[in-house]
C-alpha cells in the first residue's frame, strides 16, 4: 500500500535521530534498519546491542509485524533494559505505517 509506506516515511522522522535506513545506511546510536522486518533481532554486524536485546534474540525473537508493533508501542515495556531510549509510538496507524515503510528496505 503506497499510501501507508508514504505515511511510514514521515513517521520515520522520529527514528532518524538514531537510525538510518536505505542505501549506505550506517549504524549510529541505533543499528541501521535495512532488512529488519522478518529478521532475527540483534543481527546487525558491528552494532553493540544491550544484554536485554541479546537475551531476547537468544530466546528467538524475530522482528515481524507483531513483535515490531509491541516493541515500538512501548520499547522499555516490551524489552526491560533496552538501550533504545524512545517513548514509543502512540497510534496503531503510525506503527502499521512504519512497519510498511521498513518492509520496503531489504538487506
Ligand atoms: C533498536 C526501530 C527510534 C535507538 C531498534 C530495533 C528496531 C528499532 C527495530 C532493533 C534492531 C535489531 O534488532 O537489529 C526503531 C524505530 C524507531 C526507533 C522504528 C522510531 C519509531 C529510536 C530512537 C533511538 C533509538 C529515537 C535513540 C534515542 C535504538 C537503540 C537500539 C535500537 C540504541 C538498540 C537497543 C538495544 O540494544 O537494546 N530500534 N527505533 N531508536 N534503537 Fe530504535
Amino acid at each position: 500500500d503506497p499510501e501507508l509506506v508514504a505515511a511510514g516515511e514521515k513517521v520515520f522522522r522520529k527514528c532518524k535521530a538514531c537510525h538510518q535506513v536505505g542505501e549506505g545506511a550506517k549504524n549510529r546510536v541505533g543499528p541501521q534498519l535495512n532488512g529488519v522486518v522478518g529478521r532475527a533481532a540483534g543481527a546487525v554486524d558491528g552494532f553493540k546491542y544491550s544484554s536485554a536485546l541479546e537475551g531476547m534474540a537468544g530466546d528467538g525473537l524475530v522482528w515481524d509485524n507483531e513483535s515490531l508493533a509491541a516493541f515500538l508501542a512501548d520499547p522499555r515495556g516490551f524489552m526491560k533494559g533496552t538501550r533504545m531510549a524512545f517513548a514509543g509510538l502512540r497510534s496503531d496507524e503510525d506503527i502499521a505505517a512504519i512497519a510498511a515503510y521498513l518492509s520496503t528496505f531489504g538487506e
